[in-house]
């Protein structure tokens, strides 16, 4: 790809800062909070409820999210975690209970409240464009530019350099940034969401069953990267339908089912054995498995 078809067209992407060095411009959160003491709590919800109309969604479910720690969202389809994390993340509102930033309630009126406190939500269906390199999927929509007269150019060489050196720092060894981020695996294009939450600023990283549709090898390789975002500091939000993802990364477990809190467990309160046992509806199981023997 040229430097020319890559040319901001409308220039409307950043801000025109003649002069300003990458780093300025794209640098990472210029205004979200500074990342809080490990173990800190950053984000309590207490009682939150949702309706969407008649259905409940969500009743009476408390978490907290603390920095440097990662908090486990389980539960079986509809449970109600991707409304819980909607709530988080500013796409929906909830209709009961409290959540708590910093010390402060608040209740987001869209995602931009959440990204300016570094709440950052990586969706299932990433928003990746998969013909494009990946550099470019990393700065979408917040590239930095530089004045070259008598136009304002997008800076190719400073987002391949920033690209490939955030993957870097999270373990990510590409070959080549240039290749369009769609022949990637999976896993490594959850990876890349992650480490540009992470470059970003984000304070508090949720990722939406980053690992549902991916092998055992694959699902490693994300759950490291939790793990990095973790060991710097991030507070995470992993949700998952997979206790054996959950517990190995889990600081504690917040088991959901039919919008309900089942239990919210710290890792020392749960065994493995019991967190699947909870999750698989234990008796249903087990009556599941009697149903199909033969
Ligand atoms: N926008 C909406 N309008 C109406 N009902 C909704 C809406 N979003 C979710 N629901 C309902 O709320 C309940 C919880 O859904 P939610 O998507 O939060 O579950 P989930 O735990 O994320 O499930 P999955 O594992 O399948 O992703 C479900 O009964 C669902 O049908
Ligand atoms: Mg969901």
């Amino acid at each position: 790809m040229t430097d020319r078809a890559t040319a901001d067209p409308a220039g409307t992407t950043t801000p025109p800062l003649a002069g300003a060095s990458v780093e300025e411009v794209a640098g990472p959160a210029g205004s979200a909070p500074e990342l809080p003491e490990p173990h800190s709590t950053i984000i309590e919800v207490d009682g939150l409820g949702k309706n969407y109309g008649n259905v409940i969604a969500l009743s009476d479910v408390s978490i907290v999210v603390n920095a440097a720690e990662v908090t486990c969202i389980l539960g079986d389809n509809g449970a109600g975690k991707s409304t819980l994390i909607k709530i988080l993340a500013g796409v929906h509102q909830h209709s009961a209970g409290t959540m708590t930033i910093d010390g402060a309630e608040r209740k987001f009126t869209s995602p931009r409240d959440a990204l300016a406190l570094g709440i950052a939500t990586v969706y299932q269906d990433l928003a990746v464009v998969p013909l494009m390199p990946i550099w470019r999927n990393f700065f979408l929509g917040s590239e930095p530019t530089r004045w070259m007269p008598p136009v304002r150019r997008l800076d190719v060489t400073a987002m391949k350099r920033i690209t490939r050196g955030e993957l870097l720092k999270m373990g990510i060894d590409l070959r080549d940034v240039d290749q369009p981020i769609g022949t990637l695996s999976g896993g490594e294009r959850q990876s890349v969401a992650i480490a540009r939450a992470v470059y970003f600023g984000a304070r508090v990283l949720i990722l939406d069953e980053p690992t549902a549709a991916l092998g055992v090898k694959q699902a490693g390789v994300v759950l490291r990267y939790i793990a990095q975002a973790r060991d710097r500091g991030l507070g995470v939000v992993f949700i998952t339908h997979n206790p054996h993802h959950a517990y190995p990364i889990g600081d504690r477990f917040l088991l959901l089912s039919r919008g309900r809190s089942l239990g919210e467990y710290a890792k020392p309160d749960i065994t493995i054995d019991e967190l699947t046992r909870q999750m698989a509806g234990g008796a249903e199981l087990e009556a599941l498995a009697h149903e199909l023997k033969r």
